[in-house]
């Protein structure tokens, strides 16, 4: 197997709560991730799923370095991004993007599609002239835009268009990384496969690596190698496709799966939804023992009890964090 393009280890992010109106005191931690350890192989998509609020987000932020970690270490290739400041930085960073789930919200409203499509160029001072434009209309092939949306307006533009030009923008600095941070998530659905196909072509095309996030195991399961499941900062189960869709092992895992619909009716018929009882636990005063426990449907008396179940292999490619599983 070829080295880890992402490789990140016990990392973590705790956010400080402050109280008060004038001296802001502080009250607690969130500790929106919490120890997490994975790695991310060349052109591989691995995809990171969770309720919301359980820390994916900040998750593709702190891998950015966009959110400092509090803990912990993420290496690009070789190199330590944990350890970069400044320049270096910069230049590490033009290898990684990320796109957003909202695509009103990422584009200026002032500036044309060439100009959004163009400006990563300019900035990190890879184009200029002829060549920048030729570059532009080149990017908006690329995702499938005609060239005369040049002058054109992101509000003249439907969802799936605009999330196009996102796609293009990200791709202007040719990097070999890309975050999707539920970047479909705000789509109709029948704009939603579109988008899906477009980035599988382009990772393909370009040999792009993905960290894609989404808040269910529907949508990943068309374009992950491997999942992630995640759950109040923590790394719940970690396998390959086909082992977490057929075999899921943590109770989590299961109730996130049981809520997809299977394409097959009589399998359809017989699905059975675990519904999870109680709401997520504030990531403030988490759970002691496994994080999972107030909700899990297999409680044991174990499952309350310090350290909590230990996030290791039961099978080759396949990690899980559950007493259950260690029985
Ligand atoms: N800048 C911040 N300051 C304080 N708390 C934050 C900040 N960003 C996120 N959080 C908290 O961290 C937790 C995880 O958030 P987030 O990573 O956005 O989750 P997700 O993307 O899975 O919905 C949440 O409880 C959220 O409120
Ligand atoms: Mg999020």
């Amino acid at each position: 197997m070829s080295p880890p393009l992402i490789r990140v280890e016990n990392l973590k992010v705790h956010f400080p709560v402050k109280q008060g109106l004038i001296w802001q005191r502080q009250v607690g931690w969130v500790k929106a991730v919490d120890g997490l350890n994975f790695t991310i192989q060349p052109g591989e998509t691995l995809g990171l799923v969770g309720e919301s609020g359980c820390g994916k987000s900040t998750t593709g932020r702190a891998i950015l370095q966009m959110q400092r970690p509090t803990a912990g270490k993420v290496y690009f290739e070789d190199t330590e991004l944990t350890a970069l400041q400044g320049e270096p930085l910069r230049q590490q960073r033009q290898r990684m993007q990320m796109i957003f789930q909202d695509p009103y919200a990422s584009l200026n409203p002032r500036m044309t599609v060439g100009s959004l499509v163009g400006e990563p160029l300019a900035v990190h001072q890879l184009a200029q002239g002829k060549e920048k434009r030729d570059r532009i209309y080149q990017l908006l092939a690329m995702v499938g835009l005609q060239p005369q949306y040049y002058h054109r307006y992101p509000h003249e533009f439907s969802g799936g268009q605009r999330q196009r030009i996102v796609i293009a923008r990200a791709l202007a600095a040719n990097p070999d990384f890309i975050i999707g941070d539920e970047p479909i998530a705000a789509l109709d659905v029948s704009i939603q496969a579109q988008v899906i196909n477009l980035l599988q072509t382009l990772q393909t095309e370009l040999g792009l690596t993905y960290l894609f996030i989404a808040h269910d195991l529907s949508v990943v399961r068309h374009i992950a190698d491997r999942v992630a499941v995640m759950y109040l900062g923590k790394i719940v189960e970690l396998a390959d496709r086909v082992s977490l869709y057929e075999n899921p092992l943590h109770p989590y895992t299961q109730s996130l799966l049981s809520a997809v619909p299977i394409p097959d009716p009589t399998l359809e018929a017989k699905r059975q939804r675990i519904i999870l009882t109680g709401d997520v636990p504030s990531p403030m005063h988490p759970p002691k023992g496994c994080c999972f426990h107030t909700r899990c449907p297999f409680v044991m008396p174990a499952c309350r009890q310090e350290p909590g179940p230990v996030f290791k292999a039961v099978s080759p490619g396949h990690s899980v964090a559950c007493h259950l599983v260690e029985q």
